[in-house]
């Protein structure tokens, strides 16, 4: 067996092959070819915007009269970098903002569209620029699917039924002629569409039976020649209630039910810990935190097993990432967070477990894609950054729409802190579209590397190349004035025997093809 060879950019992280050899823990991992498992809905890569600081405004809409190059008021550095990534779905308005957003406010001339407040978000101004033909313009220069979310605390069953016929009819009514003479005589093309967020909380402080009685109604007078999934607003955290009184008591015929869960370091609200100078003890308990989200997962979609055997519902993780102390120089309200390599591992960590769970989980939505929480893209003025999140997106894109296949991985070494321990190796395997058989890996301990030995059961791998995220600190993160600090690296490996070795760095994410 032969030992990963790293490029010169790997090195010069001063982790040679040779400085390692012998003292790094070791695991193996068997990828079973034969035996794939189901596909992994692309939408688990899947973006949240919502009207919320400099989500929307600023980060991603500029106007068309902006000096910062955009299209149709779109900046062109972020709808490039997103397009980039392969964004497969975003969801908008909200968040709470869907709950207090009037579709009607959102249409027809810009300079016409009333001033609201954002009473959710910072109590700042919110003059309805973008509205519903703003967001699917963004989503066609993306290149993503629209996933728009109604309101249910504040709007009506009517409001809603007149927005889904405004988006989507290919009629003649009045308002789909009203949608024409404001520049889009075809139907928009709806995937999704949500009734209410988090009804438990923000959306209405509702008990489960009562949103699904609005649902069922609210749902009723929803009609469209290529009706959009409709998708039913969920549980947090580990409240089971949600999850099993909707598949027992939604009518109609399925689409998704929503749960949220962020990642904060201390698990507590009031001081959640920074996005950025911590130590070890809140680089653990965060990734000790997230590991959390494979519980939920199970517990749910055990729910829906027993409820939903014939599987009308599929579990849609719509919210989800880390949630810091706001940033000290960000504005109170508007949820602005710096991202580090400890993002990236936490994403890589959420992907495997999603791609565990492609029977039953279709979609995922961090929050959110720019300026906000768990972002892709930090802006500043005309200046924008690629996060370290950005790349664990970006590495994991050959995933999307593959063909999960089993992994057994043995004698996985703990990371211990304290006097508590996590895994420290967590993998995920698939065979792309494209035919090629793709291994991820994350490394969580930030000290350690580690050696696995990968066997490819029914066949020999000849050799591995892909790329490597890491870092020498645990909270490397890009600024304007040093963008590239942290990014991906070209890595590759040959095999011996037909078997793999690669060493992963500490505290690191790789994605590999395996060469057959
Ligand atoms: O993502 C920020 C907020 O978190 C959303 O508006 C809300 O749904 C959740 O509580």
């Amino acid at each position: 067996m032969q030992a990963i060879k790293f490029t010169a950019a790997i090195l010069a992280f001063g982790l040679t092959a040779a400085a390692s050899a012998g003292a790094a823990p070791q695991a193996g991992i068997t990828i079973d070819t034969a035996h794939p498992g189901p596909v992994i809905n692309k939408n688990i890569y899947g973006q949240f915007a919502e009207h919320l600081g400099r989500g929307i405004y600023g980060g991603l809409w500029v106007g068309p009269e902006s000096k910062i190059p955009n299209t149709r008021g779109w900046r062109k550095d972020a709808v490039g970098a997103l397009k980039a990534l392969h964004v497969p779905v975003v969801r908008w308005p909200g968040g709470c903002f869907a709950d207090q957003y009037h579709w009607r406010e959102g249409i027809g001339p810009r300079n016409k569209r009333p001033v609201k407040v954002n009473t959710n978000w910072g109590g700042v101004e919110e003059s309805n620029a973008v509205g519903t033909h703003e967001f699917f313009d963004l989503v066609d220069q993306i290149g993503a699917e629209a996933y728009v979310n109604g309101n249910l605390g504040t709007g009506s069953a009517q409001e809603t039924a007149e927005w889904v016929e405004y988006m989507t009819s290919d009629s003649q009514s009045t308002l789909a002629r009203l949608r024409a003479a404001n520049g889009h005589p075809k139907p928009f093309r709806l995937a999704f569409f949500a009734i209410g967020n988090e009804a438990w909380g923000c959306g209405g402080q509702m008990t489960p039976e009562y949103y699904t009685n609005l649902y069922n109604q609210y749902s009723s007078f929803i009609h469209a020649s290529h009706m959009p999934t409709l998708i039913a607003s969920g549980g947090n955290d580990s409240d089971l209630a949600w999850t099993d009184y909707l598949s027992k008591n939604l009518r109609g015929n399925g689409g998704g039910i929503t749960f949220h869960y962020y990642t904060l370091p201390t698990g507590n609200w009031e001081k959640k810990g920074s996005a950025t100078g911590f130590g070890e003890d809140q680089w653990f308990s965060t990734l000790k935190a997230t590991l959390k989200m494979d519980d939920i997962i199970t517990r749910n979609v055990a729910k829906l097993e027993q409820n939903d055997p014939a599987k009308k519902y599929s579990f849609v993780i719509d919210e989800w990432g880390t949630w810091y102390d706001q940033s000290p120089d960000a504005n109170s309200g508007i949820l602005q967070q710096q991202n580090s390599l400890r993002d990236a591992v936490l994403a890589a960590l959420n992907f495997n477990i999603f791609q565990a769970h492609a029977d039953r989980v279709s979609m995922a939505n961090i929050a959110q894609m720019v300026n906000v929480l768990q972002s892709m893209i930090l802006t500043e003025k005309d200046k924008m950054v690629l996060t370290p999140t950005y790349h664990a997106f970006k590495m994991y894109v050959p995933f999307q729409d593959a063909s999960s296949l089993p992994v057994k991985i043995e004698g996985n070494p703990q990371y211990g802190f304290g006097n508590e321990g996590i895994p420290m190796l967590s993998a995920s395997a698939a065979r792309g579209k494209d035919g090629a058989l793709y291994l991820a890996l994350v490394n969580t301990n930030p000290n350690e590397s580690i050696e696995v030995a990968v066997d490819v059961a029914g066949g020999k791998a000849v050799s591995a190349s892909g790329s490597v995220l890491t870092a020498d600190a645990m909270d490397a993160h890009n600024t304007f004035s040093q963008p590239d600090a942290i990014k991906p690296e070209a890595v590759s490996a040959s095999a011996s025997g037909g078997k793999l070795t690669l060493k992963l760095p500490a505290k690191s994410v790789s994605v590999f093809t395996v060469n057959q």
